[in-house]
Formats: structure tokens, sequence, C-alpha cells
């Protein structure tokens, strides 16, 4: 019979930026307690960009990590893919930045747009780039700066977003290991509860926009919350049957870092035991597209990946989207 082909992630990395903004700091910023941050969100500390960072700079320190972890040179790169929601502008986009950045001379680059959802859709179609013959490897970088679109005044958002940026290496496999079976789905009707309303062409930046802080991430919490654990569920639970593969059968279980009570949710609908459901929200707060890169490379790191080992990815975004991966390692 003759191989299946897959792809396979080859390097991984990630950066998060030095200063660290606790619960106790949110604490003399907004009417909140770090005992309501914790018990509804899992979230102890996120990190916090300067002034002077842009997403494509934490793309750049992500990348140039993750190729000194992989033995690659910027050369052996063939595309660059960003996903990211909170581009440097809205065009160029943030992945030309990051080729201008990196020097990678005449690589093609562009951004995904796809919320929270965007590195698993990156997964999604790097596969196809690369077993179509198009590209061999690609550098799929998430990337998120929502600390610059967050308005600090509004305590049931301002205490849940961080930001870093994750990367991986991505290229055919020559074994049995990598990227087993994909799910990825959109429901645009839902877009407004989870928003940034102002600064597009649907609502172009004005001084009014400005004063009303428009410019800012919305969100309906508690509604996308419900949306998240049902859809997260459905599409974990569909692309484990389009490999043929169980519940059971998950090693390891990365779902994209929004929320521990999220997190708990979709594991136990899908009866994952908590040992096997990794969890760096505590840490690193929501950081969108880069969660589960950033886990991914945690996990090597601490030696919890062995061949064979079976990933189940998962994420929820703005759009609404989400997906999920089944990924052998
Ligand atoms: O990344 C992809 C998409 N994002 C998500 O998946 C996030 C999904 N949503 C959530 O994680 C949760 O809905 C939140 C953490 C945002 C909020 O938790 P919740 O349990 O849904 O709280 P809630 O919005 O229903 O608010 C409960 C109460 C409200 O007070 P009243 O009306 O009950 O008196 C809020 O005003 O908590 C209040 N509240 C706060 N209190 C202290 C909201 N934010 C805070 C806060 N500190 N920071």
């Amino acid at each position: 019979m003759e191989k299946k082909r897959r792809i396979k992630i080859t390097g991984t990395g990630f950066y998060v930026p030095d200063q660290i903004l606790t619960n106790a700091d949110l604490e003399k910023m907004v009417d909140t307690t770090d005992e309501w941050i914790v018990s509804r969100s899992g979230i102890r500390e996120r990190h916090i960009a300067s002034a002077e960072q842009a997403t494509s700079d934490l793309c750049i320190e992500a990348v140039k990590k993750t190729l000194r972890n992989s033995h690659l040179e910027v050369k052996d790169i063939d595309l660059i893919i960003v996903a990211t929601s909170t581009p440097d502008t809205l065009f160029p986009s943030t992945a030309c930045r990051v080729q201008q950045g990196l020097q990678a001379d005449h690589v093609p680059a562009f951004d995904i747009s796809a919320g929270c959802t965007g590195f698993l859709y990156g997964l999604i179609i790097s596969e196809s780039l690369i077993l179509s013959g198009c590209v061999k490897r690609i550098l799929l970088v998430g990337s998120e700066l929502l600390t610059k679109i967050t308005n600090w005044k509004d305590r049931s958002t301002c205490v849940l977003f961080g930001d870093a940026a994750g990367a991986v290496v991505l290229e055919e496999s020559k074994d049995d290991s990598g990227m087993l079976s994909s799910y990825w789905k959109a429901d645009g009707n839902l877009g407004d509860l989870l928003i940034q309303p102002a600064g597009g062409s649907r609502m172009p930046a004005s001084v009014q926009t400005v004063a009303e802080s428009l410019h800012t991430l919305k969100m309906k919490g508690n509604e996308v919350f419900k949306h998240a654990v049902k859809r997260m569920g459905e599409a974990a639970e569909e692309a484990l049957k389009k490999v043929g593969l169980k519940k059971e059968d998950v090693d390891v279980f990365i779902a994209h870092q929004a929320n521990i009570r999220i997190i708990d949710a979709v594991g136990e609908r899908l009866s994952i035991p908590k040992e096997k459901v990794y969890v760096n929200i505590d840490r690193y707060g929501n950081v969108s597209v880069a969660s589960i890169p950033i886990a991914l490379h945690e996990l090597r790191q601490h030696k919890k990946l062995k061949p064979g080992t079976i990933i189940l990815m998962d994420a929820f975004g703005a759009g609404f989207t989400w997906a999920a991966v089944v990924y052998r390692w």
C-alpha cells in the first residue's frame, strides 16, 4: 500500500516580552481581584510588549530562536506565514515585515486572519502547500500583541490577554510521524461577539471612534465561552474520527489557552484525563495564536513528546473560527 504523505513539525520556538503584568498589578488598575481572575480564567500573570514593539518584532524573536533550535538558517525557508489578528499595519502584511527583518530575500510571505484559530488554520494550509509540491519548508508563526488593542478600563477583557509569538518549521515527513488529520470551520454570523470594531473599512478611524475606544477589543465573554466549549468539542471529535482514533488514544491535549474553565470543560466532554491536558495559561494569559506553538515547544523542552505520542490540538477564536488537528510526534 502506498505510504500516506504528511507534514511534520521539525522546529519549534517562542518569544515572550520581558515585562510581566501580574494580577496584583491589575488590581491597582481596575476594579478586580486576583481571586476573581484566577478562579474565572486561570490566569496569574501575562507578558506585555514594550511601547516600541510591534507584532513582527515578536515574530522575528520567535523565528530566530526556532531556527537556532532546528539548526536551520533563513536561507533554508521557502515561505513565511504569520497568523495574527494584531498585524503591525492593515497592510503591508506582518509576514512581509518578518521577511524584511530576517532578510529572507524573495521568499513569499502572507498573513492569515483567523482569530485564535489562526495557528491551526496555518497548519492546514501548510499541509496543502507542502504536499502539493508548491514549497518544501514553511515557517509558520503565530503572533499576537493584544495588549495594544486592549481597553485598559474594561475589566472584563483587560485581565485576559498577553503578548507572545510562537513559531514552527514545517516540511514533509519522511517517516510515520506528522499531521494525521484536521477539521476546520467558521461561522461569520457570530462575528460581532468578539471584534475590534473600528479601524477597518466598515468603520474607518475617526476622532469619534478613538474617543469611544472602538479600536479596542470588544468581547461578550460568556457568549464566546459557550460557543468555544461546544465547537472545540465538535472539532476534536471530528478530527479524531477522520483518522479512526478514539479519545483514549490521545496522549497530549493542547487546547487554545483562552480560559482554564474552557480547557477543563472541553477536556471533560472528551473524557481526556487532566494529566494529559497541557496548561500554561497561568503564566501567559490568552496569547491567541501563540498559545499552541508555545505549548508544543514547552512540551518538547520538558521531553513530554516521544516518538508516537498522539497530540490533539484544538482552538476557537474570532470569526468565529474553530479547528482541530491530530498529530503523531
Ligand atoms: O480566545 C478566544 C476567545 N475568547 C474566549 O474564549 C474567552 C471566553 N470567555 C471567558 O473566558 C469568560 O467569559 C470571561 C473570563 C471573559 C468572563 O468570565 P464569566 O464567568 O463568563 O463572567 P461574566 O462575564 O459572566 O461576568 C460575571 C461577573 C459580572 O458581574 P455581575 O454582572 O455578575 O455583577 C462581571 O461584571 O463578573 C464581573 N466581572 C469581573 N469582576 C471582577 C467581569 N470581569 C471582572 C473582573 N474582575 N476582571
